[in-house]
């Protein structure tokens, strides 16, 4: 039987979502149905389709009690809301219906494996408990477990925070059995505890496969491991992280550890720790592997610092990243978009122009807010110091992609982009290129941008409230410098 949190929630967004236009939403990538988002949650494939869950707010354009938002696609790129999945509704997650993941059951079940945050603290608590739970469905409608919740802070190692304890990730193994990949805090950051289950109801600790230290950030959330490749990914995303050179910034960050699995212990061996993303907006990824056995990649396309900062008026906050296709070559994540964006492309220009020092030009038929651009930088003579990309420009306003070889630095810039609140407006990637020569492909979807550098071993992305008259892209040089063009416009997907 469905609770009234949940049928008021399903019937607040169905009214709601009638206010808001497709073209006030990006065109390819998924935006909340009404008020917040943040968080991919349950990304999977199920009977035929992806089913993309997000942490949703219906009410207001701000972070509150989080329900599940739902919605289904067969290509990644066009999407259909359905009905929320599930609402705050019961002693155990009237808290909240925090983070999870999902799978198809053998017996052709949709199963949630979701954080609940307790309705209220224990009598002598200050803060609310949080434990895993699970839901049952058809693809739409979810039925919460009776034996709620199934692991529980008591079976946590010593040392572990009963209240940063959430965001597992469910997967199946090849002997039929269930892990669970569980965020949880202790006195030096985060670690992540592996659990087994023979039935994915009944679950047992296996024990802590990877720990913080006190080395990148404080508390981890979100994990999400997986081979590719021949090596072992683990995804994180890291509360209150300090920066590490131009690895890391502050505050919170995704970031991966690459390595491998210790055979006997389990314990996750890493050989290195990246950043996942360069860019501004970008946290708490989860993956899916597509039938043709593609890992796809999505993540929030937020920042926790900045993200509570617009105006309370906004009837939706909250879009995820492009999907992106991951491989794994010298030890590295590389990303790229998701091959079906080809499918959206249109008005193909190509062009190669030579810019002189303090040169710039625009390229005929290279405009707008949904746009690909694919770009070969080359240096004309030992001068090249700065190519830069303005887009989304028009009066006042630009953001700019800025390259300086001498320095390796590129930098995203979204300072002129008609923000009027002090968030973040800048950040830096030390990037590798040959004398000067960087390939960057650059996808642009109303009020996002998003970066891939190189092959895509590293991206950034970041958010822009730029009003959408201003869709004009120019280039231009500080020192000679040439460049080859692929550029498309995007059509909608939804
Ligand atoms: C990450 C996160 C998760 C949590 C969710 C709450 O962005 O903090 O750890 O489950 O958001 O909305």
């Amino acid at each position: 039987m469905m609770s009234k949190e949940l049928e008021r929630a399903r019937a607040f967004e169905q009214e709601h979502e009638a206010v808001i236009r497709a073209e006030d939403r990006p065109g390819f990538h998924l935006s909340a149905r009404v008020g917040w988002m943040n968080d991919p949650n349950g990304f999977s494939y199920y009977k035929g389709q992806y089913h993309l869950f997000y942490q949703y707010h219906p009410y207001d354009s701000h972070w509150g009690p989080m329900h599940w938002g739902h919605a289904v696609s067969r290509d990644l790129l066009h999407w259909s809301y359905l009905p929320a999945a599930m609402a705050p509704d019961t002693p155990y997650d009237g808290g909240g219906c925090y983070s999870g993941s999902a799978l198809e059951l053998p017996d052709g079940r949709h199963l949630l494996l979701y954080t609940g945050v307790a309705a209220e603290p224990l009598p002598g608590e200050e803060r609310r408990r949080q434990t895993q739970n699970l839901a049952f469905g058809d693809g739409l409608n979810y039925e919460k477990y009776a034996g709620n919740p199934v692991i529980t802070a008591a079976q946590l190692p010593a040392g572990g925070s009963p209240f940063d304890f959430r965001d597992p990730r469910i997967r199946r193994e090849a002997d039929g059995s269930y892990s669970a990949f569980v965020a949880d805090d202790t006195d030096g950051g985060g670690q992540v505890v592996r659990f087994r289950s023979a039935d994915a109801l009944h679950w047992e600790r296996v024990g802590v496969i990877a720990e913080n230290r006190d080395r990148i950030g404080k508390m981890w959330e979100c994990p999400d491991l997986f081979e590719l490749d021949g090596a072992q990914v683990l995804l994180l995303s890291a509360q209150d992280m300090l920066p590490k050179g131009f690895e890391y910034h502050n505050g919170d960050g995704a970031f991966y550890l690459i390595g491998e699995t210790d055979a006997k212990t389990g314990r996750f061996l890493e050989h290195a720790d990246y950043a996942l993303d360069y860019g501004i907006d970008f946290y708490a990824p989860q993956t899916v592997v597509t039938p043709d056995g593609r890992r796809v990649l999505i993540g929030w396309m937020q920042n926790w610092d900045t993200c509570n900062l617009h105006t309370p008026s906004t009837p939706w906050f909250g879009q995820m990243s492009l999907p992106r296709e991951l491989s794994v070559r010298n030890g590295r994540l590389y990303q790229a978009p998701l091959r079906e964006l080809a499918a959206l492309r249109k008005d193909e220009v190509q062009s190669e122009t030579a810019l002189p020092d303090g040169g710039e030009c625009r390229i005929p038929g290279v405009s707008g807010r949904m746009a690909e651009l694919e770009i070969e930088i080359e240096p004309v003579g030992p001068l090249f110091r700065e190519f830069s990309i303005r887009f989304a420009e028009g009066g006042a306003y630009h953001t700019a992609l800025n390259f300086r070889p001498q320095e390796s630095i590129l930098k995203i810039d979204r300072k002129f982009s008609g923000s009027r609140r002090a968030i973040i407006h800048q950040r830096r990637a030390e990037v590798r290129h040959d004398g000067g020569r960087l390939k960057l492909r650059l996808i642009l979807d109303r009020f996002s941008a998003e970066v891939f550098v190189g092959e895509g071993e590293q991206t950034l992305s970041a958010m822009l409230y730029t009003d959408l008259a201003a869709d004009g892209i120019s280039f231009h040089a500080d020192g000679g410098v040439r460049f080859r063009l692929t550029a498309y416009r995007l059509t909608p997907a939804m």
